[in-house]
């Protein structure tokens, strides 16, 4: 039963869905947080570079909110652009209040200034980070928090399948869970449900995100009658580690913030001939010149060079990135690091307002899995933990608001696993991942063609079915459920592709390669 006591329910445990958390408990309200994992994971756990703030004194509102547009090539939303950035040093300054330890600037010497770093597209140093790990310090912190509150009831090991909305409403009042461990199905009765729930990166071969990036939440809204935006652009970073033995890995934008230069094999630089910014361009045109040169010259990496800021700064700036190349045998105080661009980010999702309110009546979408309309067309770096913050605001200050309005009582219907049976062909699950993330790579990835576009259609279609014959017939696990979201993920992102009949920000078709005057969103409506 929904009552006057049911929690508000947060699916996912990142910076936003324990952001979200952590403010609704501050203000007295009772929570649960599911997360598929445990507590301290997600995309955040993995970020790097940091998070972008006007906190410098010579940068500007105004700069924040131009560069954010450029980057977004022409289709930000500038309300929403304008709102984030406005409460850009707040959200900074709750993190640091809540005991995050970002890194203080050198030369202050009363050590309360925070160093400040540079990424793509910014016009001034605003990347406020705790090394280059700011994302384990973000969550690592938050974890311990919410862990610990007596109003936040942590569920780990727990996967939403579906969200519930009432018969015969928009009205959302819970979500069916998996217990990870068990298999068992529950419906789970909420006052509203937040989606948390991360990007959906993994629909590529090659990804820079957590297994678990599948996009749930995306899925799940849409399946529920959410609208869905700007699903074609899917972001590539460009410096992903090439290495054979590493899993995929980031290096970080913050290194060509800090001066590293890219070059071919043979060490000549390349950015000049693609843009006037060089390796501090934003991320789509950085990611594509890599492609290029790789494509045109038949090699498998280009090099990102940083030896020149010297052994010392390298080791106090980037520790991790240090670390983890050095573990494979490359030194980066003496070699180049060889790489390649990866998918990195969810544009598109969710669309929102700016309470962070979807389609539905009781949810809310925050963080990687909304469309916000802040990143437009592209986003620009470290602009993401900022969304995932400042929605997360928004969102517990709405639902606060709102918290008596949103009780009343509905009868949950039961999860219903009558007709189902073990499956004995788990095989289908574990071909048709590779099958999936292998024809998206490769025809739906950093430059499109209509040709390609529809050889992606063809076999989306094909998962689509498969994927609705295996659901109506055998029990659910936590691989297949993923599954089941990335082909849906992948369906709306070739829909929103197929769509858009020009060249803007991350999608590239080379059968369109002209700028329309006006920008559009790509709006699906299920
Ligand atoms: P996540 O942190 O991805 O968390 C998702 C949560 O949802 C997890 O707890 C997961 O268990 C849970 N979940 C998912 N599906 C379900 C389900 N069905 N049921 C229950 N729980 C579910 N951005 C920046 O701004 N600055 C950076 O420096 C930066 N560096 C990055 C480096 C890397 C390597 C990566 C991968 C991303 C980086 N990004 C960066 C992007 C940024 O980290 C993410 O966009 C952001 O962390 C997303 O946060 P989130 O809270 O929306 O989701
Ligand atoms: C990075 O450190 O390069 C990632 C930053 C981001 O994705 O915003």
């Amino acid at each position: 039963m929904h009552s006057e006591t049911a929690p508000v329910l947060i699916l996912g445990s990142g910076a936003a869905g324990l952001s979200c958390a952590l403010r609704l408990a501050e203000a007295g309200r009772e929570v649960t947080v599911v997360c598929k994992g445990e507590l301290a994971s997600g995309a955040t756990l993995w970020a790097q570079g940091g998070i972008s703030a006007v906190l410098g004194s010579d940068d500007s509102l105004e700069a924040h909110v131009q560069d954010t547009l450029i980057a977004g090539a022409g289709l930000c939303d500038e309300a929403a652009v304008r709102y984030t950035v406005a409460h850009g040093a707040e959200v900074v300054h709750w993190l640091l209040e809540r005991g995050v330890a970002f890194t203080r600037d050198e030369n202050d010497p009363a050590n309360q200034r925070l160093h400040l770093t540079r990424e793509g597209g910014h016009s001034h140093r605003r990347i406020a980070h705790a090394a280059d790990a700011t994302g384990r310090a973000v969550e690592t912190t938050l974890a311990t928090l919410a862990a610990s509150h007596p109003r936040i009831h942590v569920r780990e090991h727990t996967m939403a399948v579906d969200l519930i909305v009432a018969g015969g409403t928009r009205r959302v009042v819970g979500a069916y869970l998996l217990d990870v461990k068990t298999g068992a199905v529950q419906a789970q009765p909420a006052r509203a449900v937040v989606l948390a729930t991360g990007g959906a990166n993994q629909v590529y071969l090659y990804s820079s995100n957590p297994h678990g990036a599948s996009g749930d939440g995306i899925a799940m809204a849409w399946r529920a009658g959410c609208r869905v935006a700007n699903m074609e652009f899917m972001q590539f970073h460009p410096t992903g580690l090439y290495h054979p033995e590493s899993r995929a890995f980031l290096i970080s934008e913050a290194l060509r913030g800090e001066g590293a230069r890219l070059t071919l094999p043979d060490g000549s630089p390349f950015m000049q001939r693609f843009d006037a910014r060089l390796e501090l361009a934003p991320r789509d045109i950085v990611a594509r010149a890599i492609d290029h040169e790789m494509k045109r010259l038949g090699i498998r990496h280009v090099l990102l060079d940083i030896r020149h800021r010297g052994a010392e700064f390298i080791g106090s700036h980037f520790p991790s990135i240090q670390a983890h190349c050095l573990s494979l045998g490359i030194d980066i105080t003496q070699q180049p690091i060889p790489v390649v661009p990866i998918a990195h980010f969810t544009c598109g999702g969710v669309r929102t307002d700016l309470d962070a309110r979807t389609d539905l009546d009781g949810l809310y979408a925050i963080g990687e899995v909304a469309c916000t309309g802040l990143h437009g067309a592209n986003r620009m770096a470290s602009n993401s933990l900022l969304e995932c913050l400042v929605f997360a605001r928004a969102a517990a200050l709405d639902l606060d608001h709102r918290w008596h309005s949103l009780a009343e009582a509905s009868e949950l219907p039961a999860w219903d696993a009558s007709r189902v049976s073990n499956s004995d062909e788990d095989v289908v699950i574990a071909h048709n991942w590779l099958e999936l993330r292998t024809f998206m790579w490769d025809y739906v990835g950093i430059v499109r063609t209509k040709k390609r576009l529809m050889r992606a259609r063809h076999r989306v279609d094909l998962l689509l079915n498969e994927i609705d014959a295996f659901y109506r017939h055998y029990r659910i696990s936590a691989d297949f459920l993923e599954l089941r979201n990335l082909v849906t993920v992948a369906d709306l992102i070739v829909r929103s592709a197929t769509l858009r009949h020009e060249s803007r920000g991350l999608h590239y078709n080379l059968d369109y390669p002209q700028t329309e005057t006006q920008a559009r969103a790509t709006v699906l409506t299920p």
